[in-house]
């Protein structure tokens, strides 16, 4: 037996490989138990199978021009907005997201669009049958000429098919249910899903079409996820939502096209993914007026500032440990603005169940959402509304102060636009002249913002 054809043992989960049998180290100190290694036989030498992309000598880096054409807009904003100004020709995007949450609802839509700019754009569905496809694109209300459907999972074949058909565009669903027939593994496993990605990002590259994969996100278990394919591909794309609210996130994780910070919005409907051009309205759409313990901040998503209305409601603990239930944004550091709150405002929240929520289904990552956070808790607990025309803006430090956020002439910006006439800011923010579109007012500390919301 050479070193080439030695099989090699591989976890399913994340992908560690071992030349000898056993259980999974890296998973096991990652708290997710014994995970056995599975056998793989090693693919054939790589070097011989991917062709090479003809480039010509090294050029020197001033010569090298980049086409702008190479960019196409698919027509549907938002996603447009998440790949950085467009599709990028010969590029490989992985779409990844739960099932059900609508990844192949989205790929549909954009191959329909993509045929009516770059036709012809073929469609392979691994995963459903023609007339699955069909029914989905007839309620779609798709039509389109250039729009090639093929129901195929063995990814030599769809290779064959290349050349032929001359796609500009391709999709395939999904990247866990091809296969490539020279690997004894199954379809699924890391080394099959490697292997097939590994061989359409050389389809892409060497023929210049934009590939679209989508990937289902694994819970635990034989299939592995698109974690194994992120630092193959271009760009990364998760799509996001609960399955209880229409709306949809786009988010783009890794982009060698453009930002990563970019967000798109979409809303699942009866026909289909809808934009959602103004998701702020959309959020704040069921706020009640004036009530206690909810308030809006001004988020930013890369360069898109969104609108969040964050609830709290602070109730007397009947028995035992008090409660901390944090839906839409991160526990810890709702504990800890609690805390803050508890030391430097002196609000007895020890004795208080505290249930923290954002509005439809939405989510804060940033701190600048902190002093919103503080404010909603406390204007429950007091039970005195903050005014509605109010934004709320800062990160909160552990010695109660507020300080600076980023971005905020954006924030501000887009409160104006909806209708939001005062915003309370990190006294350090507050625009020099002040000039703003806004009454702002600037606080330097949490007790100063609540004797100024609540006081
Ligand atoms: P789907 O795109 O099949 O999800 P995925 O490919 O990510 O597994 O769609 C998932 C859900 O979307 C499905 O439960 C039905 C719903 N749906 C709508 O609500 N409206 C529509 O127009 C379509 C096509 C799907
Ligand atoms: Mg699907």
């Amino acid at each position: 037996m050479t070193a080439r054809d030695a099989s090699v043992y591989r976890c399913q989960q994340c992908g560690y490989a071992s030349p000898k049998p056993g259980t999974c180290p890296d998973c096991l100190r990652a708290g997710a138990g014994y995970l056995q290694l599975v056998e793989e036989r090693a693919a054939p030498s790589r070097v011989a199978r991917r062709a090479p992309v003809v480039q010509g000598p090294p050029r020197p880096l001033r010569d090298i021009t980049v086409e702008q054409h190479d960019r196409v807009r698919t027509g549907i904003g938002e996603l447009d907005r998440v790949l950085g100004g467009g599709v990028v020709r010969g590029s490989l995007v992985l779409v990844g997201g739960d099932p059900g949450v609508g990844k192949s609802t989205l790929l549909l839509q954009t191959a329909r669009a993509l045929a009516q700019v770059t036709p012809p754009v073929l469609y392979v569905s691994a995963e459903e049958s023609a007339a699955q496809v069909k029914m989905r694109a007839d309620r779609l209300g798709i039509a389109a000429d250039g729009l090639l459907l093929w129901t195929e999972t063995d990814l030599a074949a769809v290779q064959a098919q290349l050349d032929d058909v001359k796609p500009r565009a391709l999709v395939v669903d999904s990247i866990q249910t091809v296969f490539l027939p020279e690997l004894e593994s199954a379809p699924g496993s890391v080394a099959q899903v490697r292997e097939c990605g590994a061989r359409l990002m050389t389809l892409a590259k060497g023929l210049g079409i934009a590939t679209f994969l989508v990937g289902h996100v694994t819970k635990e278990g034989a299939l592995a996820g698109p974690r194994v394919l992120e630092h193959l591909v271009d760009t990364v794309l998760y799509f996001e939502g609960e399955s209880h609210h229409a709306y949809r996130v786009l988010r783009a994780v890794k982009n060698r096209f453009g930002s990563t910070n970019e967000i798109g919005v979409f809303q699942m409907g009866e026909a289909g993914l809808v934009e959602v051009t103004n998701p702020s309205g959309f959020f704040l759409a069921e706020r009640p007026g004036d009530a206690p313990g909810s308030v809006i901040v001004s988020s930013l998503e890369g360069t898109r500032p969104l609108l969040l209305e964050l609830q709290a409601l602070v109730a007397r603990a009947s028995f035992g440990t008090p409660r901390r239930t944090v839906l839409g944004a991160d526990y810890n550091r709702v504990c800890l603005l609690l805390a803050v709150l508890e030391k430097r405002v002196g609000m007895p929240l020890a004795s208080q169940d505290v249930f923290v929520n954002v509005a439809g289904g939405g989510r804060v990552t940033e701190p600048a959402a902190d002093l919103g956070l503080v404010l909603a808790a406390a204007s429950s607990y007091l039970d005195r509304p903050v005014p509605g025309d109010v934004v709320v803006l800062g990160e909160v430090g552990l010695t109660g102060e507020v300080r600076a956020v980023a971005g905020l002439e954006l924030r501000l910006k887009e409160a104006a636009a909806l209708g939001f006439r005062r915003a309370v800011v990190p006294k350090n923010s507050v625009p020099a002249g002040g000039k703003s579109p806004l009454d702002v007012r600037g606080v330097a500390t949490v007790n100063e913002a609540v004797d100024a919301l609540l006081g």
